[in-house]
């Protein structure tokens, strides 16, 4: 598909706990777009590949796994064969497996295509690290949405007490340091800002101002190109 009939995408990289997952999943909803957290399927393959004892460290199997994995996004559950994994894939433990297996551009590669799946009209909204860098690179928006670790640390162990799991604001600052410098310094599609990329801090911004703002900037850029 060429990038000018293509659907258009809006792509929202950012560090973990940056807010971008329900920022983006906002946008989709406010726009009518489709949705991709592309981090769920690292989470997925982290949490599949511990049940069969694959090691993190082996990237031919891990990729094996990835394609063949039996996944369904059906409204907001998250499907794993039969079994909804949407609250089980989104532990400490699994987000750190899933920061660690995704260094391996086997595995990167193996969800290319999958990824790429969820572009559909009349548009999409991706999350990640690498949404604007290397799966949709011609994205007609690229927002680098970040906060401050302080800030971050602080939302994850919100919502990690409000979905009744335990939490230690000290092991999460240290997990959230490990994954920014894991995720950054990788040598395979490491978290960067983009070429063209917005920057939005969000450390003092509410979820409904991140929201308005990436939504302006994109009925600004779509009023440009009429
Ligand atoms: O966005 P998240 O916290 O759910 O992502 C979990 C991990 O998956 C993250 O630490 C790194 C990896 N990931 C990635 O490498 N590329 C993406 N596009 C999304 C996530």
């Amino acid at each position: 598909m060429g990038a000018l009939s293509a659907p258009p995408v809006i792509a929202i990289d950012g560090p973990t706990a940056s807010g971008k997952g329900t920022v983006a999943a906002l946008v989709a909803k406010a726009l009518g777009f489709h949705y991709l957290d592309s981090g769920a399927l690292y989470r997925l393959v982290a949490l599949a590949s511990e049940r069969e004892g694959i090691s993190s460290t082996n990237a031919y199997f891990l990729s094996k796994l990835a394609e063949s994995m039996p996944v369904a996004f059906q409204g907001g559950q998250i499907l794993l064969g039969e079994e909804d994994v949407s609250e089980l894939i989104r532990t400490e433990a699994i987000g750190l497996r899933a920061s660690e297996i995704a260094v391996h551009p086997e595995l990167r590669q193996a969800l290319v295509r999958l990824q790429h799946g969820f572009r559909q009209n009349p548009g999409l909204v991706a999350d990640g690290r690498d949404m604007a860098s290397v799966i949709f690179p011609d994205a007609r928006l690229k927002v680098f949405l970040t906060a401050s670790v302080a800030a971050r640390a602080e939302r994850r162990y919100k919502q990690l007490i409000a979905k009744g799991f335990s939490a230690n604001m000290e092991d999460l600052l240290h997990d959230l340091k490990q994954r920014d410098a894991r995720d950054s310094n990788r040598g395979s599609a490491p978290l960067v800002v983009a070429e063209g990329a917005k920057v939005l801090d969000t450390s003092d911004l509410s979820i409904d101002q991140a929201v308005k703002q990436v939504i302006g900037w994109y009925q600004s850029l779509a009023e440009c190109a009429q």
